[in-house]
């Protein structure tokens, strides 16, 4: 399976990273990526082909990876516009909605579709993300199986059957790590406000989060279950769960990824207009 990058950035760099380890042949991977620097890093690191230019040798691939960033990417497709002849497609533009990059690919008024569309999330850079993935009715079984092949490259996947559930998805785990990484700073606040140092209250912060997830992820019980096991009767987790809900924890969340899904909404609408 051949495969060209359009961007060769920080997520493209993840994706061919994995996908060397995970044994995909390095002579069936280029990048087209505007930056030279970039371009030299890329063909050093791993050993695949870089061009400035959408090539035809580019273009002669099986795949095609939509790797720039959302705003970049109606200019970054006008070269290519109308000169793809069925390759598969796949975007991991946040917010870009298939419609929108089908019109720009087409040709004579008609819009590409073999697309699917992917949202990774940030510890994608070191292999441990998790991808949400749409594909258009036009894409088969072999199409969503190399989607499936590349994107398990930087971690787990799930397939979401409805293409508008992409901007939950987002709320959910494309914005998800800032929302752990917000809880690791007000646990470690806590630590400090216990009297620990930095360095005693951030590793006991990061580890905390860390091996709950481990445990929960290896777990055939629920995380509801696992927080009841730790929960004694009158114990001291019982007396922080209480205050935790008394705060509206719980309802914070939902709003906030709610909130994170509309506006994942409204930027899918400004990202397509024209
Ligand atoms: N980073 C993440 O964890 C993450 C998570 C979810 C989704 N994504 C999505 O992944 C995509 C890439 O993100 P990123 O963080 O890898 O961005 P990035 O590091 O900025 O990579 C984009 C690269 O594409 C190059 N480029 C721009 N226009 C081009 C063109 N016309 N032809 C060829 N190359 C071009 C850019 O070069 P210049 O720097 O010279 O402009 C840059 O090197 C984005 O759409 C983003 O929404 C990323």
């Amino acid at each position: 399976m051949k495969i060209s990058f359009l961007g060769g950035g920080n997520m493209a760099a993840a994706l061919i990273g994995g996908m060397v380890e995970r044994g995909f042949a390095r002579d069936d991977i280029q990048v087209i990526e505007l930056s030279e620097a970039n371009r030299a890093q890329l063909s050093n690191r791993f050993g695949v082909r870089a061009t400035a230019a959408a090539d035809a040798q580019a273009l002669a691939c099986d795949v095609l990876v939509l790797a720039v960033k959302p705003q970049q990417m109606k200019a970054a497709l006008a070269p290519l516009a109308a000169r793809l002849a069925g390759q598969l497609v796949i975007s991991i533009a946040a917010g870009l909605r298939l419609v929108d990059l089908g019109r720009w690919l087409g040709a004579d008024g008609q819009s590409y579709t073999r697309m699917v569309r992917c949202m990774p999330n940030t510890p994608a850079l070191i292999g441990a993300g998790v991808t949400g993935l749409f594909a258009d009715p036009s894409v088969d079984a072999g199409g969503r199986d190399a989607a499936e092949r590349i994107l398990a490259a930087v971690g787990s996947t799930v397939w979401i059957a409805d293409e508008a559930q992409m901007d939950a998805v987002t709320g959910v785990s494309g914005s998800g790590p800032a929302y752990v990484f917000h809880f690791i700073e007000a646990l470690e606040a806590a630590g400090r406000a216990q009297g620990f140092d930095q360095t005693t209250a951030r590793k006991l912060a990061i580890d905390t989060v860390l091996g709950a997830a481990r445990l929960a992820a290896g777990s055939d019980e629920s995380p509801a279950v696992l927080r009841e096991r730790v929960t004694s009767k009158g114990g001291t987790t019982e007396a922080a769960l209480a205050h935790l809900a008394a705060a509206g924890w719980h309802d914070t969340l939902l709003a906030a990824v709610a909130a994170a899904t509309a506006r994942g909404a409204e930027l899918g609408d400004q990202l397509g207009k024209d």
